[in-house]
């Protein structure tokens, strides 16, 4: 009787449910195959902007609005760098859309408007366009274009950053913005409409029911050591997220974790050292460091931003001399300890706090085959092999673990409104699978579940273990030492070279005219309103009343969903 009544229950439960709703996978953004410099190679993206389409790489990471380069910061007469990632002309787009209320940054560095690329100085302005984001929903999934309208742009007219010796240099790629704190970036946009939206990638696919939360997670990889990019909106690879992963929160547009220490190791056989372990590196020579040192994780910018006693500390211990006018270390790549270093099981180590404990910590180990990176032009003449340690804060006054770091870490964060958490884990070396299923990422979750592969057997057969004591060179190279079959897949960089010139020559013919268009119309519409980009749009932008300029709607972020702001980190602040 019991029994019968059970199954009646469940039959009635079973019954009265709603039929089962699929269940929302992550979808994969698609990496473009080609890698850009002066400072890495680093792989990146491809989305298409406007009507029509404008394909444009970007390097994905940050927060707010993607930055998109535009034909003008080419000079005439110098070389176009950024047109081997692809520019933007928004008076190309009938889709394009500018409302004056936005600001814009205008001869002044970048690093005071949060969303912008820090590094950079010159002019921006906010543009709203549509984009179509190729991506594969799960493995087995459609490849697809998600339309996104009113996609949340600055485009960079002028963009430059400065060396230490006070040499400019243009930029050469943008960034595509993987959400923020709030579901839209908002702005006042009276009369007629309460506010104005910029909209973003994550909360975007969300809204549109595409991923199972607005979140996302992504493992960078590296180009010269064949470690494809990952990158999943609503969840992550979890290959690519190795145990343990820890949870912090956010803040309004960066990823702080607390350092603890930075060390030197080796993962297997003897050291290229002179010693086999060296920790206390974060901290030495310098009493003003304690116990630890808030950094953010930041895939918008190239190097380790390190205090100089840090950077010394590091440095004292590998063949690299310092190069003023870059504000950099040079691998000294005559040394015969530099190729050994560089090929050995041996990283620099990043001990963090774990989950915000202040008992618990984690370390992620860069090997120093990551952090053998390219300088080139126009940064160098020839390409220069050089060590990521840049001393002092980052352009935004944060210390910071850019993109060099990031070739070895795994980054999520689930935005959830701005209550939400950030996720950092080691990645994996080579051997990792090229695709996998990902994880989705629950709309509340604050913790992620880690794979249990051990980093160790995804380095094996990528490095060279050095068998003899330190001073000793393992006979076999890099090269003879990996059998051929378990080769990294992913581009050589022989591969990236090729495509890089041959999209070069192609870029250059298309970028000549478009530049020349955009010059006439920029020249004739600066004396005229930034809104007349636009105009044939269905949702075509009426010019705000005259003199609302002065009504200090201005920048300014309104979306109620958001959380409360600092007043000194409006998202929407801008210099001067
Ligand atoms: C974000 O902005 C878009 C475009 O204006 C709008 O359709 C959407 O409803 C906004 N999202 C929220 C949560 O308000
Ligand atoms: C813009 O987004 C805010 C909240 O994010 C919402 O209240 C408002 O209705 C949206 N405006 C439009 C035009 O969709
Ligand atoms: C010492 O560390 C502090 C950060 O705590 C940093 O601001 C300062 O520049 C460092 N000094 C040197 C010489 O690196
Ligand atoms: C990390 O944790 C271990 C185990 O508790 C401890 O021995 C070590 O000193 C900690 N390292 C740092 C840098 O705090
Ligand atoms: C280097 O290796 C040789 C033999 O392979 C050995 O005799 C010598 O002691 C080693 N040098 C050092 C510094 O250990």
């Amino acid at each position: 009787m019991l029994r019968f009544q059970v199954f009646v229950a469940i039959s009635i439960l079973l019954f009265t449910l709603p039929p089962a709703i699929p269940a929302l996978t992550a979808q994969t953004l698609q990496w473009s195959g080609k890698a850009y410099g002066p400072d890495g190679p680093w792989q990146a993206v491809t989305i298409e902007i406007g009507s029509p389409p404008q394909p444009v790489d970007l390097l994905p990471g940050g927060s707010w609005m993607t930055n998109v380069i535009s034909p003008s910061v080419c000079q005439s007469g110098q070389a176009c760098y950024a047109s081997d990632s692809g520019v933007y002309n928004p008076y190309l787009s009938t889709t394009a859309v500018a409302i004056d209320q936005t600001g814009a940054i205008h001869n002044s560095t970048y690093a005071g408007t949060v969303g912008a690329l820090s590094t950079l100085f010159g002019t921006a302005n906010w543009v709203f366009d549509t984009v179509l984001v190729p991506l594969k929903n799960g493995v087995a999934g459609n490849s697809l274009k998600a339309e996104l309208d009113d996609f949340d742009l600055l485009v960079l007219e002028e963009a430059y950053s400065t060396l230490p010796d006070g040499t400019n240099y243009s930029v050469q790629v943008g960034k595509l913005a993987l959400g923020s704190p709030a579901v839209n970036q908002s702005w006042a946009y009276l009369p007629n409409n309460p506010n104005w939206n910029g909209t973003l990638l994550t909360s975007s696919l969300f809204a549109q029911g595409r991923t199972p939360s607005n979140s996302y997670g992504m493992h960078i990889g590296s180009a010269v050591m064949g470690i494809p990019g990952s990158l999943n909106i609503g969840g992550y690879d979890q290959n690519r997220a190795l145990a343990p992963a820890s949870s912090q929160v956010y803040s309004i547009d960066h990823l702080p974790i607390d350092l603890l220490d930075i060390g030197i190791g080796v993962a297997e056989g003897q050291s290229p050292f002179n010693f086999t372990v060296k920790s206390g590196l974060m901290a030495s020579g310098n009493s003003s460091i304690g116990l630890s040192m808030s950094v953010d994780v930041d895939a918008t910018v190239p190097y380790l931003y390190l205090p100089s006693s840090t950077c010394d500390a590091i440095t004292r211990n590998l063949p690299v001399t310092f190069q003023p006018r870059l504000g950099l270390y040079l691998w000294n790549t005559t040394d015969t300890q530099y190729k050994t270093i560089v090929s050995s099981p041996a990283f620099l180590g990043f001990t963090f706090r774990l989950n915000s404990s202040i008992s618990q910590n984690f370390t992620i180990k860069v090997p120093f085959a990551l952090l053998n990176l390219n300088l080139t032009a126009p940064l160098v003449s020839a390409t220069t092999p050089y060590f990521p340690c840049r001393p002092g804060q980052g352009a935004d006054g944060n210390f910071a673990l850019g993109r060099a770091f990031m070739q070895a870490a795994f980054v999520g964060v689930n935005w959830q409104l701005g209550n939400g958490r950030w996720f950092l884990a080691q990645a994996p070396g080579p051997n990792t699978p090229s695709s996998a299923l990902a994880t989705a990422i629950g709309d509340s979750d604050n913790f992620i579940v880690t794979s249990a592969n051990n980093w160790l057997d995804t380095w094996r057969g990528a490095w060279t273990v050095v068998s003899s004591t330190s001073g000793n060179i393992s006979a076999t190279g890099l090269s003879t030492s990996i059998p051929l079959n378990s080769r990294p897949t992913g581009l050589s960089k022989r591969t990236v070279a090729g495509i890089a010139v041959g999209v070069a020559l192609g870029a250059i013919a298309f970028t000549a005219a478009a530049f020349l268009l955009y010059r006439r119309r920029v020249a004739s519409a600066r004396s005229q309103h930034s809104s007349s980009i636009g105009t044939s749009r269905h949702k075509s932008v009426v010019p705000p009343p005259e003199g609302s300029s002065s009504l200090d709607f201005g920048p300014r972020e309104l979306d109620s969903t958001a959380a409360p702001l600092p007043a000194s980190r409006n998202p929407v602040e801008m210099a001067g």
